[in-house]
């Protein structure tokens, strides 16, 4: 481990830890009915299609660093150009889970609330909630290949492009995070809540796979 990586590295083991314990807080996929199936992948379709490249572009915009426009800009440019959005779509229409308006609505306020937070362009708190967003992105993919394969889904490109993708993209935000917050001189204690956005982004997707109960649920984000 080189200095510079030392100063991220605690922050980016305890939201592996939030990742792990929010993947462990999911059903069974073979516990689940057709119908709460479709509605996870419907949920996570409804906020992934439409706002993952918008969020990442707040980003870009926060960001002062030469090394985390460097990072973001690639990211995005990958979005765009291998059109991941389309890609999404491709994926809820083929497991019959294409979002209604009732998916929209489920998710509406939690997702309010990451576009309020997003809007406040905190270039260091954006970075570190697309690093746990990809984190997450990353791990999740064999529990949503699962819940399409189960709705008798064969399309699989989305997961495969980002079970593989998105690890790359984790590290890379992460080292844009560290040459940002040493050039804002931006010191990553609970004193400036650098936690911010991985807290409203963690209600967010708890709300994805627990429509019901995502206001109940509070996983602890400050362990
Ligand atoms: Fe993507």
């Amino acid at each position: 481990m080189t200095p510079r990586q030392s100063c991220t590295a605690p922050i980016q083991e305890h939201i592996d830890g939030v990742i792990h314990d929010l993947l462990v807080s999911f059903p069974d996929p073979e516990q689940l009915s057709p119908d709460e199936r479709r509605g996870i992948i419907a949920r996570y379709t409804a906020v992934l299609e439409g706002n993952f490249i918008y969020w990442m572009t707040a980003a870009y915009l926060s960001v002062a660093s030469e090394e985390a426009h460097s990072v973001i800009r690639d990211n995005l440019l990958e979005e765009v150009r291998d059109n991941h959005p389309g890609m999404m779509r491709k994926f809820a229409m083929a497991a019959d889970a294409f979002p209604t308006d009732s998916d929209a609505l489920a998710v509406h306020r939690n997702l309010h609330n990451v576009r309020l937070f997003v809007g406040r362009l905190s270039g260091v708190k954006i970075l570190l909630m697309m690093a746990f967003f990809e984190g997450f992105i990353s791990r999740f993919m064999p529990y949503l290949a699962e819940l399409a394969r189960r709705q008798g889904s064969a399309e699989q490109e989305y997961t495969e492009v980002h079970g593989v993708c998105d690890v790359a993209h984790t590290q890379g935000l992460f080292r844009a995070l560290e040459a940002e917050a040493a050039l804002m001189d931006y010191p990553l204690t609970p004193a400036t809540n650098p936690l911010e956005g991985v807290e409203v982004l963690l209600a967010l997707i708890q709300n994805i796979v627990h429509p019901r109960i995502a206001d109940q649920i509070h996983l602890q984000v400050n362990r």
